[in-house]
C-alpha cells in the first residue's frame, strides 16, 4: 500500500499544490480534525473519483471549540488515520500544527451570517465562525478544485456553501452522506467518548429522526407534530435535548408546513458528549 506523503507546514502545502496544478492536475480536498472513521474515509473515497490527486487535512482547530467544550481531550491518532488514508489512496496529509494555522497576530475571521446562527450555532457560539476561518484558509493553502463534507454536519455544509458563494471562492464543494454504524447511530469521532452504556442509549438520537421521517412519508406535513414524534422516541434515552428542529433543507430558515425539501437536525447530550443527527424530509 502506498504511503501517504505527510507535509506539516502551509508553504510546503501550497508549493506541493502548486506544482500539482501546473501539471494540470485535479485537486479533491477532504479537511478533517482526525480520529478517522469510515465515515471520513468515504469521503476520501469518493475523493479519490474525484479528483487526481487527494488530499486530507489532519487539523484540531482550537477556535471552533467553546471554552468549556472538549478541545483537550478531542481524540487523536494520527499513525491510524495515516493507515486508513492510505488504504483508499490519499495523497497527501496536511497536518499543520496551531502555530502554522494561527500564528501571532492574526485578526481576520469569517462571519457568515443568517445560515450560521440558530442551531448548532445558537449552542455553540462562535463555533461556526471558527470552522468558516479555518475552512477559508485551508482553501487557500490547499487550493483545491473540489472540496468534499459530510451531511452529517448539514449546517457546516450549508455554512461553507454560503462562504464559498459570498466569497467566490474557486472550489466545488460535494456533500457527502452520512455514514451510520450498523443499528444507525451517525458516526462520529465523539463516539469514542461513549461508555458501553451511553453508546446504547445514543442511538436514540436516531431514532428519533427516523421517527419524524417515517410520520412524514405517512404523510404529516406538520412541523411541531413531525418534531414531537422525534423528541418522544429521544427523550426517555438521552441526558438533554439541545434543539430539535426542522428546517429547509436549502435555506435552513424554520419551516412550519413542508411544502419543499426539509431536514430535521436534533443535537443531545448522552453523558457528557455532545451528539447531532439529522435527516432529509422530501
Ligand atoms: P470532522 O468532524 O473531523 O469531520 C470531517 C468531515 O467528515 C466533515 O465534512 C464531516 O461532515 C464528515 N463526517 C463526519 N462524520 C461523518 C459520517 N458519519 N458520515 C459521513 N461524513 C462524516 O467537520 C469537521 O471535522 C471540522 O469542522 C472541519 C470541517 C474539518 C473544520 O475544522
Amino acid at each position: 500500500m502506498p504511503s501517504v506523503h505527510v507535509i506539516t507546514t502551509p508553504a510546503a502545502m501550497s508549493a506541493w499544490s502548486e506544482a500539482a496544478r501546473a501539471r494540470g492536475e485535479r485537486i479533491a480536498f477532504v479537511p478533517t480534525m482526525g480520529a478517522l472513521h469510515a465515515g471520513h474515509v468515504s469521503l476520501l473515497a469518493a475523493a479519490r473519483k474525484q479528483g487526481d490527486r487527494v488530499v486530507l487535512s489532519i487539523f484540531v482547530n482550537p477556535t471552533q471549540f467553546g471554552p468549556q467544550e472538549d478541545l483537550a481531550r478531542y481524540p487523536r491518532d494520527l499513525d491510524g488515520d495515516l493507515a486508513k488514508a492510505a488504504s483508499v489512496g490519499t495523497d497527501v496529509a496536511f497536518v499543520p500544527g496551531v502555530a502554522d494555522m494561527y500564528p501571532p497576530g492574526a485578526q481576520t475571521f469569517i462571519d457568515v451570517r443568517e445560515v450560521a446562527q440558530g442551531l448548532c450555532g445558537e449552542r455553540r457560539p462562535g463555533h461556526f465562525t471558527g470552522v468558516a476561518t479555518v475552512v477559508a484558509k485551508l482553501f487557500g493553502i490547499v487550493r483545491p478544485h473540489v472540496a468534499l463534507f459530510g451531511e452529517k454536519d448539514f449546517q457546516q455544509l450549508a455554512v461553507i456553501r454560503r462562504m464559498v458563494a459570498d466569497l467566490n471562492m474557486p472550489v466545488e464543494i460535494e456533500g457527502r452522506p452520512t455514514l451510520r454504524e450498523s443499528d444507525g447511530l451517525a458516526m462520529s469521532s465523539r463516539n469514542a467518548y461513549l461508555s458501553p452504556a451511553e453508546r446504547g442509549r445514543a442511538v436514540a438520537i436516531f431514532r428519533g429522526v427516523s421517527a419524524a421521517c417515517e410520520r412524514f412519508a405517512a404523510g404529516e406535513r406538520g412541523a411541531i407534530a413531525l418534531v414531537e414524534s422525534a423528541l418522544s422516541a429521544m427523550k426517555d434515552r438521552v441526558d438533554r435535548i439541545d434543539y430539535v428542529e426542522i428546517r429547509d433543507a436549502e435555506s435552513l430558515r424554520p419551516v412550519e408546513r413542508l411544502e419543499k425539501p426539509a431536514v430535521i437536525l436534533a443535537a443531545a447530550f448522552v453523558g457528557a458528549t455532545r451528539l447531532i443527527d439529522n435527516m432529509r424530509l422530501g
